[in-house]
């Protein structure tokens, strides 16, 4: 008799814990496929009867209560932290070596424990240290039902929900032969690229600062918001398991091998060697690729490879005996500090950068670095500890730079007695290098502390303010316009073409100016080819190929973002502190960006509390708002924001009306053709209404939509007396 259809006093205390193992991967697996895949597998009805069974076999077998309760998933999440997750078996660390004799050390002392096998071949495997996070993934039956992050070792917390969003860690296990029960082991980071892409977005947004792409990635999984997670595009290399109810393989190699077989991704750099050279050429062989891997390591892991031989090596205290992380060194070098230029943002941020005398560290030529601020130019950090020993920074000292475990190189020392005699302290301005306003560091009404940045005051007049205002407008993210491009941008500011937004959706009354200017910048290009390569051109253009093809296709993308959505316009007009969630709560609250401009207007030149005129918007603070009123009791602004409306239509944003629509609150499943939508549309439409879409029919279900072709599901709503409706009805109910 199958344990589902007996009753629970009949149990022992095996048969329970087998059931309530069987169960939990069921309803794992039914919310993988409801949540994660939009693709139910089992109806309402179903599921909650499952969980029913479940929590009343845990009720009458409270010892067998697993750490992974499903208890803990009923009813609303904990308020605050991440729930606690006992890892089946301890993810443990491992011991260090930093010079060669530590892993010649390392390698005899493997052969010292096993000599009495005379003939005993020991191969170990060589591959990269990731820095990042390491994170236990729990497969049951192939289903992914836990993740978790280290913590201490033990107990780790319940990241699950972040976790799924990464794109290199499968929902379920491909192909076959995994272990019922496997906790995968690896690592979770963040690729140069993408840190650096997200580093310049968030200081055009005037938003936090990123130190290096470990720390970001740790930050990205602990988001309470797994929607903030899938935005970072973290990556994850799998290459070792917890506790798993059998062994993947016999060897580590052939272990990790099968793990990419199960959809992982494993990191391509791991081998087998048979001797201590081969492992130390490996590691001189890594680390000659650290600088263009992409991602940072900081070491090369060797393990012994037979998974029976590791067991009888064992473990000390908290790291494994067989295997040993072998660390790289920082990867520093000494040059001179030759120059700090200043660089103007979008916000008026001034950020000094300082210009080195170029110097190779771990393979990769270094020119510049940053000095993120003033403070920071002085020896003092962003809590006011001292940095570098307090020493300042000169034009002409002797500088070291570290790249270890950073992409932006920073200035770990100064040399002082290498500091040329006369040397000056280094005099931040303040006025702003491209327009010459005054610039000022602000006081942050929160703190009383005097803001670390100073900003140019100029603003709109600031040309470079606004040429990195207008890159932000034509921006991706912002009102994409496609091949646009900051190239563009600085070409048509730099030709006068270009001064404000508006003046973008005017390029095409100034076709032959713009022609010329493109055409100018191509002959530029081409004679600075010619000057590089040496090699003269075969032909001058012709007039016709003067023509430049690209110009239809850039003025069809301008015209084609003449009616953007309203989020992407807020978020384009570059209001300090508005990014993208932001302006998209702005859009979804006032509908209308002539409703939003008036609010926003009206509150800027409102004397006494705020909120008479302006609503108070979950989610939305005080610096946001008083950035937005800032924003607009600038006429300039208002200026430059009346003239861009006359050229563009922003779509008014579709509103939920859940409290008052007829289907809000209410579940809705679609079946059979659709002819005046796609299913997706039906589903966000009905989502946008407050609905529930599921997947198949269960006593749960209200409303039936069914089109042509509507097979068994129509018959059970028929059976159960739901409400059916076809695809007209349902857009007659809705449009109510
Ligand atoms: S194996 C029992 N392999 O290093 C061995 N760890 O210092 C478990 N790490 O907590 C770890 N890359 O976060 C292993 N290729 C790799 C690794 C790696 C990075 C991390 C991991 C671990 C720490 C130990």
């Amino acid at each position: 008799m199958s344990g589902a259809e007996r009753e629970i006093e009949s149990f022992s205390e095996d048969e329970a814990r087998a059931e309530l193992d069987r169960l939990h991967m069921l309803i794992g697996a039914a919310d993988i496929a409801y949540h994660q895949q939009d693709r139910p597998e089992i109806s309402d009805a179903e599921y909650d009867a499952l969980k029913l069974r479940y929590l009343a076999l845990e009720g009458a077998f409270p010892e067998l209560k697993r750490p992974d309760s499903l208890e803990d998933k009923v009813g609303a999440a904990p308020a605050e932290g991440f729930a606690k997750v006992r890892h089946a078996v301890p993810m443990l660390s491992l011991g260090n070596a930093f010079a060669d004799e530590d892993v010649v050390d390392f390698v005899e002392r493997a052969k010292r424990f096993f000599e009495r096998e005379k003939d005993l071949e020991l191969v170990f495997t060589a591959e990269p240290k990731i820095d990042g996070l390491s994170a236990s993934l729990r497969y049951e039956n192939g289903v992914f039902v836990k993740g978790a992050t280290r913590g201490d070792g033990a107990v780790g917390e319940d990241i699950t929900e972040n976790l799924k969003t990464i794109a290199d860690i499968p929902n379920r296990l491909k192909g076959s032969g995994w272990p019922d029960v496997i906790e995968v082991r690896g690592e979770v980071h963040m690729t140069h690229a993408d840190f650096r892409a997200l580093r310049e977005r968030s200081a055009a947004e005037g938003g936090q600062e990123y130190v290096n792409p470990r720390n970001t990635a740790a930050g990205s999984l602990r988001q309470k918001d797994p929607s903030i997670t899938a935005k970072r595009n973290l990556k994850f290399f799998a290459y070792a398991w917890g506790f798993a109810s059998a062994d993947p393989a016999p060897t580590q190699f052939e272990a990790v091998r099968k793990l990419a077989d199960w959809g992982f991704v494993v990191n391509p750099l791991m081998i087998r060697t048979n001797t201590v050279e081969e492992m130390l050429a490996r590691y001189r062989a890594i680390e000659a690729q650290r600088a263009t891997l992409g991602y940072d390591i900081d070491g090369v892991v060797y393990k012994l490879d037979r998974l029976d031989l590791q067991r009888r090596w064992g473990f000390v205290a908290r790291a494994p005996r067989w295997a040993i992380a072998h660390k790289f060194p920082a990867e520093q070098a000494t040059t001179i500090l030759n120059a700090i230029d200043i660089q103007v943002g979008r916000t008026g941020a001034l950020t000094p950068v300082a210009r080195l005398q170029p110097v190779t560290v771990g393979g990769v030529v270094v020119e510049n670095a940053t000095l993120h601020n003033e403070d920071y130019i002085k020896g003092i950090g962003s809590n006011g500890e001292q940095i570098r020993d307090g020493y300042d920074l000169r034009v002409g000292d002797t500088v070291i730079v570290q790249r270890a475990g950073d992409v932006i190189p920073q200035i770990v020392a100064v040399i002082p007695e290498k500091r040329p005699s006369g040397s000056e302290p280094y005099e931040f301005p303040h006025v702003c290098p491209a327009c010459g306003s005054e610039a000022v560091r602000e006081i942050n009404e929160k703190t009383g502390k005097v803001d670390a940045v100073r900003r140019c005051t100029g603003e709109l007049i600031c040309p470079a303010q606004a040429v990195e205002q207008l890159k932000h407008f034509v921006a991706r993210d912002a009102m994409d316009i496609d091949g646009f491009g900051s190239e563009n941008v600085e070409l048509f500011f730099s030709e006068g073409l270009l001064k404000s937004p508006a003046d973008i959706f005017k390029l095409r009354e100034r076709a032959d100016a713009v022609r010329h200017a493109l055409f100018k910048r191509r002959e530029q290009q081409a004679a600075e080819r010619e000057k590089a390569t040496g090699r003269q051109r075969k032909k001058v253009l012709s007039a016709e190929e003067r023509t430049y093809e690209g110009l239809d296709k850039l003025f069809a993308a301008i015209d084609a973002r003449r009616e953007p959505e309203l989020d992407r316009f807020i978020f384009a007009l570059g209001i300090r502190h508005v990014g993208e969630t932001t302006a998209a709560l702005f859009a979804k609250t006032f509908s209308t960006v002539e409703a939003f401009r008036e609010t926003a207007e009206k509150a800027a030149h409102h004397h006494g509390d705020i909120h008479e005129v302006f609503p108070s918007i979950n989610g939305i603070g005080d610096t946001v708002l008083r950035s937005v009123l800032d924003f607009f009791s600038n006429d300039r602004n208002v200026a430059a924001l009346s003239d861009l409306l006359e050229e563009v239509r922003p779509k008014p944003y579709i509103v939920t009306i859940s409290a008052d629509s007829q289907v809000a609150g209410k579940t809705v499943v679609f079946t059979g053709s659709l002819e005046r939508m796609t299913r997706s549309e039906a589903k966000a439409m009905a989502e946008r209404l407050g609905a529930k879409v599921a997947g198949s029919v269960s006593a749960n279900t209200d409303i039936l939509v069914a089109g042509p072709g509507a097979g068994s599901k129509l018959k059970k709503a028929e059976e159960l007396g739901l409400l059916v409706l076809d695809e007209n009805q349902w857009l007659d109910l809705v449009a109510k």
